[in-house]
This record gives C-alpha cells, structure tokens and sequence, in this order.
C-alpha cells in the first residue's frame, strides 16, 4: 500500500501489478478514512476486517471518542461538563436534535417526554405474558419489538415528524417498561407513570413504590441516577448501536431495530458487562482473593476475564468510569459502604499496576463501578443491564434517525471470505 498523493492510497495487487487509487476523507476529529467502496470493481477484491477494528461504517456527527485522551464528547460537548451542568433530558434533545435547548425548548421537550410516558393497556397485558422469572433484558426486547403493533400510526420512516414523534414515545416509555418488568418479575401490580416527576424520579418511583407503600425520592439517588443516565446516553458505534443501524438499514421499523440493539446489549462484552462485574465481585468475595483473580484472568488457558476492564477504544481511562467513581463515593457515603467496593477498589489498585493490563492499556470502564451503585440504590443485579438500555434508547434511535436521514444510506450487507468446500456433488 503506498500513498501517491496527500488525498489518496494506491493499493497495488502484487500478484497483477492493478492499481486503485482510493480517496482519503478528512475527519473532524480521530483518524481520516479511506473511502474504500470502489474496491470491489478496481481490485476484485474485498477488505477483510473481523470485528471492524480498521473500519468506519458509517459518517456520524453525533459523538466522538479519543481512546487515547480518555475524551468523550456528544455534539461537541465533553461529557464531564454535562454531567455536571446539564439534566438527562436536555442531553437527549442535544443527542437528538444537534444542540442543547433553550429553556423554553427544554421546559416542552420535558412536557413531551413526560406526558406520553404511559403505555397502552395492551402493552402491558403483552408484557405480563411473560414468565415471571424471564430475564428482564428478554421481556424489554420482545415489548419494544411489539410496540410497532401499538404505534403504527406514525412508522412512515421517510417522514421526518414520525422519525421524531417514535423518539420521543421511546425515550417516554422505555422507564415505564423497564419498571414493569421489574414489577413483574417479583410478582407487584405495575406502577403507573407520575407525569409531575422528573424522569429519573418518576422511574425511581415506579420501581420501588407499590399501593401499599409509598416511594419517598431521595434527591441524592434522583441526581444520581439522572448523571448515570447521560453518562450511558451514547457511545457511537459501539455493538448495540451497530446492530440498529444494521437491522434498520434493511427498512425495518425503528422498534424492531431498537429491540436488536437491546438484544446485542444483553452480551457480557458489552452491557451485559455491568451484571457481570457484581456477580463477578461476589464470587471473589474478599479482597484476600484478589490476587488469585487477576493471575486468572491473565491465565490465557482460563477463559475468565475481569468483567469492567478494557474496551475496543479506549486505551486510556474510560472517562465515564471517573466520573462513576465520583457518584459511587457520594451514593455509599448515604447509603452504606458495600464489602464489594472494597474488593472492587483493591481488585482495580492490583491489575493498574500489573504489567499485563499496563501493556495491552486496559483500564476500568463505565461497567466497572456503576453495579454497585445501582445495587445500592436497591436494584437487583438483573435490571443493571435495562438500566443501561434505559439511557441508551435516546442514542440508538438518535443513530437510526441519522442513517435513514442520510442519503447515502445503503442496506448493510458485508460480504465475506468463504473457507467452505468446494463445489461438490451428491
Ligand atoms: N481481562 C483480561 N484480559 C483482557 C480483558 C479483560 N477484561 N480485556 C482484554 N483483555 C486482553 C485480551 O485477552 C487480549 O490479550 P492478548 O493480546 O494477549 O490476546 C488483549 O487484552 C486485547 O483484547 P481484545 O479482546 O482483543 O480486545 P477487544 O477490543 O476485542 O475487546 C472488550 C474489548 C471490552 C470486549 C474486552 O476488553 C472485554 O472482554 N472486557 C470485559 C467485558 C467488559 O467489561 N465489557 C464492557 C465494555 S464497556 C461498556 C460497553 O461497551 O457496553
């Protein structure tokens, strides 16, 4: 591969000595692509990248990561500054509609979102056909799939309003799901939505309060959970977010490609990781058992990982671990030290200053620390990943809502390298 000029890579095929010239395009931020689609016709040949390490799938402006910094930033703005100065609801109108709201744009946006947050009684019957004990992951999928049979009326994918109006009735509703399948899964009555609290408030609310006793808000777990839900808001082409854009590139509609996002969440290497972190503390159990853990997961012949370390970007500190961190310290000191937060804290001490996690830059992620607050604010180990599609509905149909949008939108369809048998008879 040469670069014959600043804007272009030449690949040469040795074997044939052809030639394609292939376009550099700039990025704002991170590293220029090569735009690559001609390949095929040039070269006959295809790229070959499993996992997509070297491959930009698509152009975004919705936000960006340095790996190297630890920097991460939505329309522009770092997330640090967000957290600390901005609500849940207004990054979803920056993460949806490019910049943050006036405070008239905020005040009716929070109208919107808060006054649709019921879901149609038949929704819920759906729902309540679930098995009790169903991973609530399970029935979040398969009740966001089936909203596109409750809300059919505005599905047109090419009409900007339905595009906006399916938006909002997710970012809406997914906490009066979350909750319900929460409810559901230890056997209560469903708590209906207050359209008076503010969203984190409201689904604290439906999760713990029932017709016998009522829920008293505490200010602390309601800015806790609110700062939790930015921090997780978006993460740009990350697994979930991939598999929307794939699932709806094909023109299906956005629930069903929302549902696929959540279904690829669920995996222990992506959202499934914050469950994974607690049961894994659990099992190491005491910070004397700290070190066996660690040679384990550098035991190439154990299969075992340090669930919330390391990520596919960020070789420096996930800047969304720091700040989780920072509300774990402030939830335990109200609600009680966790024997777990010492193991984690000794567990992240012992593998920072262990050659092996120092060479490959694998440092704690946003999954590592946000376990064990959620455990203290009383949820169960199994909504942790919910509440992680909870905050992550606004940037998966964010995305899906850029692509449809985008011109140059094809059907995803990778092609691949076949290893198969050759042609045989019967
Ligand atoms: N524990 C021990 N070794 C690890 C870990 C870990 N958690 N993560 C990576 N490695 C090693 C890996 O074995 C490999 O070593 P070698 O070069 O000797 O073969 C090297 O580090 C590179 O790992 P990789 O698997 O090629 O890296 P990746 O970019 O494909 O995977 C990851 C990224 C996040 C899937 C991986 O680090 C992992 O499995 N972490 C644990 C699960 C986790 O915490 N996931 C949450 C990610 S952040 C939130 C989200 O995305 O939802």
């Amino acid at each position: 591969m040469t670069t014959t000029n600043r804007n272009s890579v030449t690949f040469t095929d040795n074997r044939t000595q052809k030639q394609g010239e292939f376009p550099i395009l700039e990025s704002v931020y991170g590293d220029d692509v090569v735009d690559i689609a001609a390949m095929n016709r040039t070269l006959n040949l295809f790229s070959y990248d499993p996992g997509f390490v070297s491959t930009a799938s698509c152009e975004s402006a919705i936000t960006y990561l340095d790996g190297d910094k630890g920097e991460l930033l939505y329309r522009g703005y770092p997330i640090e500054q967000l957290a600390e100065r901005s609500s849940f609801l207004d990054v979803c109108y920056l993460i949806f509609n490019g910049e943050l709201p006036t405070l008239t744009e905020s005040k009716d946006f929070e109208n919107i979102i808060m006054t649709h947050s019921l879901m149609h009684e038949n929704l819920k019957v759906f729902l309540q056909g679930f098995r009790y004990d169903s991973h609530p992951m399970a029935i979040l999928a398969g009740t966001v799939a089936s909203m596109a049979g409750f809300y059919h009326d505005k599905l047109d994918i090419h009409n900007p309003e339905h595009r906006m109006i399916t938006a909002h009735r997710l970012i809406s509703k997914m906490p009066t799901i979350v909750a319900a399948a929460y409810k559901h899964s230890i056997g209560q009555p469903l708590v209906y939505p207050t359209n008076s609290l503010s969203y984190a408030g409201n689904f604290l609310n439906m999760m713990f309060s029932s017709p016998c006793a009522p829920y008293e808000i505490d200010p602390v777990a309601e800015k806790a959970m609110d700062v939790l839900f930015i921090l997780h808001a978006d993460h740009e082409q990350n697994a979930s977010t991939s598999t929307v854009r794939m699932a709806g590139s094909s023109g299906a509609n956005p629930y069903a490609a929302v549902s696929a996002g959540i279904s690829c969440l669920w995996g222990a290497s992506h959202g499934g990781a914050n469950e994974a972190v607690l049961t894994m503390l659990g099992e190491i159990g005491s910070v004397d058992n700290v070190s066996k853990y660690v040679a384990k997961a550098k035991d190439k012949e154990d299969p075992f990982r340090l669930m919330g370390f390391g990520h596919r970007v960020y070789k420096n500190f996930d800047p969304r671990a720091k700040l989780i961190k920072g509300i774990a310290d402030e939830v335990l000191a109200k609600y009680g030290n966790d024997p777990l937060m010492e193991v984690a804290k000794r567990l992240e001490e012992v593998a920072l200053k262990d050659e092996y996690f120092i060479e490959r830059k694998l440092y704690p992620n946003v999954d590592f620390y946000s376990g064990i607050i959620y455990k203290a604010l009383g949820f169960p180990t199994q909504m942790f990943t919910p509440l992680f599609a909870l905050a992550r509905t606004v940037g998966w149909i964010t995305h899906w809502n850029e692509m449809i949008a985008d011109p140059k939108m094809k059907i995803s369809r990778p092609r691949q390298r076949y290893i198969g048998h050759t042609l045989r008879n019967m």
